[in-house]
């Protein structure tokens, strides 16, 4: 809002109108904040407690003197008001609510202006509190939360920006949505769980031994009933203004109480597990989304940034030494939760990756259906539905940060008989995904992607896939798998040639499922219409994960380390080649193999590294230990040169300009190529602040280059190193590095 002549006229002084009077005048950003409202005495307090400039009595004459009127009384009251606005000029003057429903309030609108006016901006605050009336006012009620807005096609733009900034101005987020999709989300999110809590309340309440379950009532009553104690009339209002989409919500929570009901009747515990695993699964998950929207939202909120966003700081110096198991392989941990949940019978996981981006694939295929419990340690048990046995889920299937289950599983979802929408984080929405879709298409899949090609992938059902021969442009595995993926639905053989090594576990782990699976030389095919056998996965350790540290012993002198258990799939051993290529001391030990997959303890002891030209073959076999590999280099006598590595642009982020920019932000003398890097190492890392641009990869490389700097290297934003090695901190610390979280005690 650019000048100081508005005036706000605020009817109804109770917690909301209150509150955004309040944010108003604090803000100092309105000529004036004026309050009415129907108890006189509500007007009175907002005078002395500072919540409005000035008083009004009079509501046609408080209208007369607005530009901007906020409707803040309840719902029902709605229709009385804008009757009495009927009779005052409203030419210029613009007109927004705060009412849960937005239906009733249109509908409202409509039948007294016979047309609802280009004016009226249609608002609802997700923001309150079980505190009711002008005393429970606070000024900033609104900070950091949502309001949306449901303006009408001909709703008159200065109007919508008008508003829009006014509640920008209370701290809020601003979002835009229709009338009706409005009313049934709310109708879900919260018009439901306060019905559900009224009604827990009045039901123990009635109840002859009330005194005693109020006495007892712990935590659990108090956290889930809080809200019983909101306004009744507000309540009462809303559920007779979105009456329609608030029984249909009640029935969908009868029938799912019914389902509960009965698998207690029948003493069903895979059901019963199955529904307790999915709604905690989907709430830890659903807390996690929440703090990534506000992280993406709250940008100004430095505090809230860094609590989000995650500054690590590494102390210099050091070296490492022990043993430490690092978390299992994220690609193979993605794979088991797929495979798992379309083969027959009970899939056991152990090792499995807990980390959100494999997290993401098991909510993903929880909220298609699939029953699956844990992860418990590292244990995950998948009761699979069969090739044909998953279900529409009932929105979209939100990945986060991981590439790998948006790539593999549009090749699954397109042939499915539902349709499906793909989404991810900010990062992931940026991705390259027609390097899939494109050869999808050819198999007969109707997907739509945004513009470019990026997230969301919009995938229909229902379409009868053909198998295809495809020569993949990039050496991808995330394509190949894809294509293997849908091949096992489409009609004939699928058959895939890539140019280069890619990772095979997808080749493995079908066959340890008992799929047939054609390798020939370079070339890999499946034919449609098999089926899986649920089967036992061991999950090694995860290579990409080690290499952290296989760089860390390395470059730090009087380390050793070892590493137990760690996945030595000879198309991930790239990174052992490549450092033992610059002479580090790394010896096998222990090698087995575990349900299909090879595994060895790997012991690394620093030894001085030179720098070399890295063979352009090996960068496949190494595609994810880049980052973490440039630090090496870095710490290396010599030049390091890396060509052929574009794919290195289009990872979580621009992993070559991340990696040159934070080298050189430390003083180290690295040049950013098309498709590589040319470092030039043997020097110490200077003491600086670096950016991992939400990549887990670049953050954590940036940690294992404190062991040789001569300050305090600080990088920021860290948080998604979770999606790929979760308690990085603590493990790293326990071998040696010094690294906390900024504001966090380690
Ligand atoms: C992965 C393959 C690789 C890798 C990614 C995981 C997989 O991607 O970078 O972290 O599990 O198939 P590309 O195959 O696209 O290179």
């Amino acid at each position: 809002m650019k000048d100081k002549s508005i005036n706000v006229l605020v009817l109804g002084l109770g917690l909301i109108g209150g509150s955004f009077a309040a944010a108003l005048k604090a803000k100092r950003v309105c000529n004036e904040v004026a309050g009415f409202d129907r108890h006189r005495d509500s007007v009175d307090i907002a005078v002395e407690t500072g919540l409005i400039d000035s008083p009004c009595y009079d509501l046609q004459e408080g209208v007369s003197r607005a530009d901007v009127i906020m409707l803040a009384v309840p719902m029902l009251a709605m229709p009385a008001v804008l009757r009495q606005l009927l009779a005052v000029p409203l030419e210029d003057k613009v007109i927004t609510d705060v009412g849960s429903c937005k239906g009733s309030l249109v509908e409202s609108a409509r039948q007294l202006f016979g047309e609802v006016p280009a004016s009226l901006v249609p608002g609802h605050p997700i923001a309150g509190s079980e505190k009711s009336g002008v005393t429970a006012a606070q000024v900033d009620l609104f900070k950091g939360h949502k309001v949306i807005l449901t303006p009408l096609p001909h709703t008159n733009a200065h109007a919508i920006g008008l508003v829009k900034s006014l509640w920008q101005q209370c701290g809020a987020h601003v979002d835009t949505m229709a009338v009706a999709h409005h009313d049934e989300v709310l109708a879900l999110t919260s018009h439901l769980p306060h019905f559900l809590a009224f009604s827990l309340v009045d039901t123990l309440a009635g109840n002859r031994e009330n005194q005693e379950i109020f006495r007892y009532a712990a935590g659990g009553f108090r956290d889930f009933t809080r809200i019983a104690g909101s306004d009744p009339t507000m309540w009462h209002d809303i559920a007779l203004g979105n009456r329609d989409a608030v029984l249909q919500a009640l029935d969908r929570f009868t029938e799912g109480l019914e389902g509960l009901r009965n698998a207690i009747i029948n003493k069903d515990s895979q059901r019963m597990l199955g529904i307790f695993e999915r709604a905690s699964t989907a709430r830890r998950h659903f807390t996690s989304l929440l703090e990534r929207r506000a992280y993406m939202t709250t940008l100004s909120d430095s505090k809230t940034m860094n609590e989000v966003q995650q500054t690590f700081v590494a102390q210099p110096g050091g070296k490492v030494s022990g043993e430490l198991r690092v978390p299992g392989d994220k690609s193979v941990s993605h794979r088991s939760i797929m495979l798992g949940a379309l083969a027959e019978g009970e899939t056991v996981v152990d090792g499995f990756l807990e980390g959100e981006d494999a997290m993401a694939t098991l909510q993903a295929f929880r909220d298609m259906g699939v029953d699956i419990e844990g992860p418990h340690d590292g244990r995950v048990t998948i009761h699979g539905v069969g090739m044909h046995g998953l279900q529409q889920p009932p929105g979209p299937l939100y990945l986060g940060n991981a590439g790998t289950a948006m790539r593999l599983m549009s090749g699954l979802m397109a042939a499915q008989s539902f349709d499906v929408t793909l989404t991810g984080d900010t990062s992931l929405s940026g991705r390259p995904m027609n390097r899939v879709v494109k050869p999808l298409l050819e198999m007969g899949a109707a997907i739509e992607t945004s513009e470019g090609g990026r997230p969301p992938l919009v995938i229909k059902g229902g379409q009868k896939l053909s198998g295809i021969h495809y020569d993949l442009p990039v050496a991808s595995a995330q394509v190949q798998s894809c294509l293997l993926l849908a091949g096992l639905y489409a009609e004939g053989e699928t058959s895939t040639v890539a140019p280069g090594i890619v990772r095979d576990h997808t080749n493995r782990m079908l066959s340890g499922f008992g799929y047939p699976v054609a390798v020939d030389g370079d070339r890999v095919s499946v034919c449609g219409g098999g089926k899986l056998t649920a089967t036992k996965i061991d999950v090694p350790a995860d290579i990409s994960s080690a290499a952290f540290f296989m760089v860390a012993a390395s470059i730090a002198e009087g380390s050793d380390l070892l590493l137990p258990h760690v996945g030595i799939n000879p198309t991930r051993t790239g990174v052992l080649d490549i450092l033992r290529l610059m002479g580090a001391d790394i010896s096998l030990s222990n090698e087995k193999l575990v349900g299909g997959e090879p595994v060895a303890d790997i012991r690394v002891r620093y030894a001085p590294l030179k720098g070399i030209e890295i063979p352009e073959h090996l960068v496949p076999l190494a595609i994810d230990e880049f980052p973490v590999l440039f630090v090496a280099a870095a710490c290396a006598g010599g030049e390091t040169i890396l060509r052929g590595a574009e794919e290195l642009r289009v990872k979580e982020s621009d992993r070559i300009q991340a990696m040159a920019d934070g080298l050189q932000a430390l003083g180290i003398d690295a040049e950013a190529l098309p498709d590589g890097m040319i470092v030039k190492g043997g020097k110490p890392f200077a003491a600086g602040t670096v950016e991992s641009h939400g990549d887990h990869r670049i953050a954590m490389a940036f940690a294992v280059a404190s062991l040789q700097a001569q300050g305090v290297i600080r990088i920021k934003d860290c948080a998604n190193v979770a999606t790929s090695f979760p308690n990085f901190v603590r493990l790293a610390s326990h071998v040696g590095l010094k690294l906390s979280v900024e504001g966090q005690d380690e």
